[in-house]
């Protein structure tokens, strides 16, 4: 499963990148917003950090408007991708940029048809939010299971894309039922990493390694 981090943060892509493991980024409106920075200039410095996908999204919503901003972003790099939200105006802009080869990720995605129709249209990704589904007494991984049988029923090539994840138990679920990608916070991604047991059990290795005289024997030269 492909991982990617979802914000608009330097520092903290920064930090995810340096993991080694990651493989893309996401944003949306409220995360570049909340940065309080140009967009245009944001989304460069990010494709310049990671060069796997980078999701960027317009916020117009009739397929002209969202065509004619979605351009300018096509030019910022070869690993923007175009996000639109799963309206019909959104369906419809995702086929024609998706005709003319540029990479689409639908976003805003809350049941399967909307993935159906996404994957019809040929985006490349589909962004089912299950931490909101949760929110609201809902059970977010389901989507992610039936969009899953969809896909593979017909062949789709369009990749799963596990978005407003919560916690690492969404992590797991979303690697067991074999979505393509999960975009998590950072602080998701570094809770994946962290068990009590592996703190406590290297801090004793460390001691015993400290408290042994096997540091002090030197070693036989090699053969
Ligand atoms: O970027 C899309 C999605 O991951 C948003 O998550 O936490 O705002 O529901 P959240």
């Amino acid at each position: 499963m492909d991982i990617y981090v979802d914000t608009a943060n330097l520092d903290e892509i920064k930090i995810a990148a340096s993991l080694g493991v990651l493989d893309g980024v996401t944003t949306n409106p409220s995360l570049i917003a909340k940065e309080g920075v140009p967009f245009k200039q944001r989304m460069k410095e990010i494709c310049a950090v990671v060069k796997g996908p980078v999701s960027a999204e317009v916020v117009s919503i009739e397929h002209d408007a969202m065509i004619a901003e979605a351009e300018p972003l096509i030019d910022i790099a070869e690993n923007i991708v175009i996000k639109f939200p799963c309206i019909e105006e959104g369906i419809k802009a995702c086929k024609t940029l998706s005709d003319r080869g540029v990479r689409v990720n639908m976003t805003l995605c809350f049941q399967p048809l909307q993935a159906l129709l996404a994957a019809k249209a040929g985006a490349f990704l589909i962004s089912p939010f299950v931490g909101r589904v949760d929110d609201v007494g809902g059970d977010g991984m389901e989507i992610i299971q039936q969009i899953r049988v969809i896909y593979d029923n017909y062949g789709f090539k369009t990749k799963i894309l596990t978005a407003s994840i919560r916690h690492p138990q969404h992590m797991v679920q979303a690697a067991m039922m074999g979505s393509d990608v999960a975009t998590a916070p950072l602080k998701v991604i570094q809770q994946m990493i962290k068990h009590p047991l592996t703190d406590v059990g290297l801090k004793n290795f460390l001691a015993d390694w400290e408290k042994s005289k096997a540091q002090l024997v030197k070693e036989p030269a090699m053969a």
